[in-house]
């Protein structure tokens, strides 16, 4: 059983930022990963069309033989995590915007949330935000074209830039001094937000804490692959390959596949 790969998803290219953190964190693990770049982006969808990709995403990843699901994607955790878990048998687990963290290290008590109009308009980010930042200023920003330049491979161009000095001017208008990225393909950014933010503003990602909690449910499972073989990673596309191949892949050693799905 522990050989089964873990399965994860995203809208698209972002949740590649999600399977690094897994990937060094258990280097052992068999990972498949699924890139829904024709359906991107999922932000701009309804909540019953995100659960509707977010399920087709799922069942295929079920029928690749995972033995766990990472829903790497903001959008399909905030908007379907519950009908999946309620739909599958395997754990699950999903990404929703760091509020937690950033409500804890606030001085300014205000903190900015760059996120998917699909994230900052679920029940689950409402529930969250009166969970644990009750008493703190929250300046939402919808990322509004984000995703689709990343999925373009416009990443480093000035569009972005522009486009992310548009989100942020309003935040530091409101004195943020936290900036939670709720989203997944926004890990992308942070080496150009870097540069745009002074250098006080703490710029706050679930990667890392993803990782740990697969792992957690991994152990508490009893799901951890204790062989200590080179893992098999396969990366799935039903898009262009390039862009895929681009922020992955720098020096080609890991083989990305189109299917359709
Ligand atoms: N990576 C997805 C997220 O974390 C992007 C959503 C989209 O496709 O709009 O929300």
């Amino acid at each position: 059983m522990s050989k089964q790969p873990i399965g994860i998803f995203d809208s698209g290219v972002g949740g590649t930022s999600i399977w690094y953190e897994v990937h060094k964190l258990l280097p052992y693990e068999n990972t498949v990963y699924l890139a829904d770049s024709k359906h991107a982006p999922y932000g701009t969808k309804t909540p019953s069309e995100i659960i509707r990709l977010s399920l087709k995403n799922t069942e295929l990843l079920v029928q690749k033989n995972c033995k766990l699901i990472i829903v790497a994607c903001n959008t399909a955790t905030t908007n379907a995590i519950q009908t999946l878990r309620k739909t599958y048998n395997i754990p699950i687990v999903g990404i929703e915007p760091a509020l937690k963290p950033a409500a804890l290290q606030t001085k300014t008590k205000s903190i900015g949330v760059l996120a998917t109009k699909g994230t900052l308009s679920s029940n689950l980010f409402h529930k969250t935000t009166d969970l644990y930042a009750n008493n703190i200023r929250v300046i939402e920003q919808i990322g509004e074209g984000i995703v689709g330049l990343i999925e373009a491979g416009k990443l480093h161009s000035e569009t972005m830039k522009t486009l992310l000095k548009s989100y942020l001017n309003p935040m530091l208008d409101a004195n943020i001094d936290c900036l939670v990225l709720g989203c997944t393909h926004y890990t992308y950014l942070i080496p150009i937000l870097v540069k745009l933010l002074p250098q006080h503003i703490k710029i706050i990602d679930a990667g890392e804490a993803v990782a740990k909690q697969t792992k957690a449910v991994l152990t508490h499972h009893k799901l951890i692959n204790t062989t200590n073989d080179y893992p098999s990673i396969t990366f799935y596309t039903n898009a262009n390959t390039k862009e895929l191949k681009a922020l992955i892949n720098p020096s080609n050693t890991f083989k990305v596949t189109y299917l359709d799905f």
